[in-house]
């Protein structure tokens, strides 16, 4: 979490390095902060509070004057957010300045080590501590910056993405990386560093990834010099060209990009799919899952791996793979499975699936699967991520920037992928009819046309936001396939409006949350048609008989939960299997709505970030 931007180039960096940290506002939003350098003073403004709140502050206490520069927008970890805690931090003497993006696991250690050497701390944070060990190598071993910061980092264990400058070399930016990502832009004579590339993309279309356990020397007007932290050895530059535009990371008309990103899911799904489904000739292609056929073939059980809504459909994946392609699947929360010595064999199958790609309890879990033998496989939204790197092999969701923490069309995209795969081993496997393969494949082809038609109920959700948007408490219901779209209901209403809220499998609801159930409690019952429907009816007239208010999710043209619930919401029909991609449509625009009504903040909900890259 936490998002870093520097500048060192003939432009004046504080316009760039403010909007480029508005840009990377999703990864943390408690405290931001910027240090600017003018060739003759180091000017710093730190704040609590959002980017916005940072430029209030700016111009009132600084000039906006430099050529380099480091910003932070933060998620607070050591210390609470305050203009203190927060970034850039600078070392004892005035002369470094350090933007941080990560965890210093063993800063106590050294903090009390630095303490008995003379060094005084102001914050409670493990960067402060990291940029005096690099001031006290500097001046111990007399070396130049770049030297100090890599023997500083050899001291160190834990997780870093960072960026330091020395004033008095003001024409040199060092960054380094270790499970934090880290990208530059390369300008005409200028540099962005960032932690994405969306702060650069008007500039510079040229980045530099920097990998693990590298760092970099930036000098301006000149180079990049890429060496390894352990042993110094030089890296060759590999300098890609970025896909994403101005236009995708901005809000294009919608009032959040929660909104515009529920709203791209036609598009979003459709982009999965392109290129992979190709139904005339009823063949799906997926590189990743042919070149590695073997192994998917002959694994014993697939293990999938993620946290939060990739969790989720994850547990989606798990219906679609046992049911279509009959291969057994353990769905795990990435965060418990790294740390539980699960059994893991050369035989089996590791899915992570990562929106991000950064996750760090994912990235963990793959580390752990790879080492056991395991074949692992990625299915991630942003190219070039950490998790895709780290995989044996992958696919891309193709979902686009997703800027709003509450993930969405990155679900229904991963859901899209795993569709694919399960069914291409299916066919692989002979566990699925040509003619039901067939209708599978036309089906999930007519998705973002329905995802369209389901996005028409919007004006009569908002009535139904309206109407439960000041209750305490939501319960989500579902079975089959569609009991992790009731978690994910569940979880978005969360997130975004602080209501607490849970989701069930239907029939469970008999062994407890029926215990809940009152005239006050919104129940939201996902019922349409599928094999079990009569059953999920006979939930639903337990939920009456205790006068609960009944949200009903049902298939165009139903008749009977319309008689029973209190409001229904209408989603066209499909097979049981990609219902799920349908059926989460108006959860995602219930709880948008209701966090709305209640003046949330939609896009960065409190105490929340887009991108976890601590544990
Ligand atoms: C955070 C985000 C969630 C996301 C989860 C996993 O908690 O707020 O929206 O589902 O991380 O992220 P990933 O990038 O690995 O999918």
């Amino acid at each position: 979490m936490c998002g870093i931007v520097g500048y060192i180039g003939h432009r004046e960096a504080y316009p760039i390095i403010i909007e480029g940290l508005k840009r990377l506002e999703y990864r943390g939003y408690d405290s931001a902060g910027i240090a600017l350098f003018d060739g003759t003073s180091l000017n710093v403004s730190k704040t609590k509070g959002k980017v916005a709140d940072l430029e209030n502050c700016v111009q009132q206490e600084i000039p906006n004057l430099g050529h380099i520069g480091l910003g932070h927008t933060r998620w607070a970890t050591h210390g609470v957010p305050n203009s203190v805690n927060s970034h850039p931090h600078i070392s004892n003497s005035g002369e470094l300045v350090i933007i941080h993006n990560g965890i210093i696991e063993n800063y106590a250690a050294l903090k009390q080590e630095l303490i008995s050497r003379g060094y005084t701390f102001k914050s409670d944070t493990d960067t402060e501590v990291l940029i005096n060990l690099i001031e006290d190598v500097k001046k111990k071993e007399n070396v130049k910056l770049g030297k100090a910061v890599q023997i500083a980092l050899n001291q160190v264990i834990g997780a870093y993405a960072i960026a330091v400058f020395d004033k008095a070399k003001p024409d040199e930016i060092i960054i380094a990386r270790l499970g934090s990502p880290l990208a530059v832009g390369i300008g005409e004579n200028e540099f962005f560093i960032a932690s994405d590339a969306s702060p650069f993309i008007e500039f510079t279309k040229n980045a530099v990834y920097l990998e693990d356990e590298e760092m970099a020397i930036i000098r301006e007007g000149k180079d990049i010099k890429i060496r390894k932290i352990k042993d110094d050895s030089l890296v060759d530059t590999y300098v890609q060209e970025l896909q994403i535009n101005l236009e995708q990371i901005e809000k294009g008309g919608f009032d959040h990009f929660m909104l515009k990103e529920i709203f791209e899911q036609p598009k979003a799904i459709n982009d999965t799919y392109r290129g992979r489904l190709l139904r005339e000739e009823a063949i799906i292609k997926m590189a990743g899952v042919e070149d590695n056929m073997k192994k998917f073939l002959n694994a014993n059980r697939i293990i999938i791996a993620a946290c939060g809504t990739s969790w989720h459909a994850g547990l989606v994946a798990e219906y679609i793979f046992e049911d279509l392609a009959r291969i057994p699947v353990e769905v795990e929360y990435a965060s418990e499975f790294r740390y539980r010595n699960p059994v893991i064999t050369e035989n089996d199958v590791l899915i992570a699936i990562s929106q991000s790609g950064e996750t760090a309890d994912t990235l963990a879990a793959i580390k752990l699967a790879k080492s056991k033998g395991a074949f692992v496989f990625g299915v991630c939204n942003v190219v070039g991520s950490s998790i895709a790197r780290e995989t044996h092999a992958g696919a891309y969701t193709h979902a686009g920037p997703e800027i709003g923490v509450a993930s969405t069309k990155a679900f229904t995209t991963q859901i899209t992928v795993l569709t694919l795969m399960a069914l291409r081993l299916a066919r692989a496997k002979g566990t699925i009819s040509s003619s039901d393969f067939r209708h599978h494949l036309l089906e999930l082809e007519m998705i973002p046309k329905k995802v369209e038609k389901a996005l028409k109920a919007e004006a009569s959700i908002k009535e139904i936001a309206y109407t439960y948007k000041d209750v305490s408490n939501f319960l989500y219901l579902g079975r089959g396939y569609n009991f992790p779209v009731a978690l994910e209901g569940a979880l978005k209403l969360k997130e975004i409006s602080y209501i607490h809220a849970e989701g069930y499998p239907a029939a469970e609801m008999k062994h407890g949350p029926i215990a809940l159930i009152d005239e006050n409690m919104p129940i939201v019952v996902i019922a349409t048609k599928t094999p079990h429907y009569e059953k999920v009816v006979s939930n639903i007239q337990e939920i009456k008989s205790r006068k609960g208010k009944i949200i009903g999710i049902v298939t165009e043209g139903d008749k009977t939960v319309r008689e029973l619930a209190d409001h229904v919401i209408e989603v066209p029909e499909t097979l049981e299997s990609l219902s799920p991609l349908l059926n989460t449509i108006p959860l995602q625009l219930l709880s948008y709505y209701i966090a709305v009504m209640l003046g949330k903040n939609v896009d960065q909900p409190r105490n929340l970030a887009k991108s976890v890259t601590v544990e």
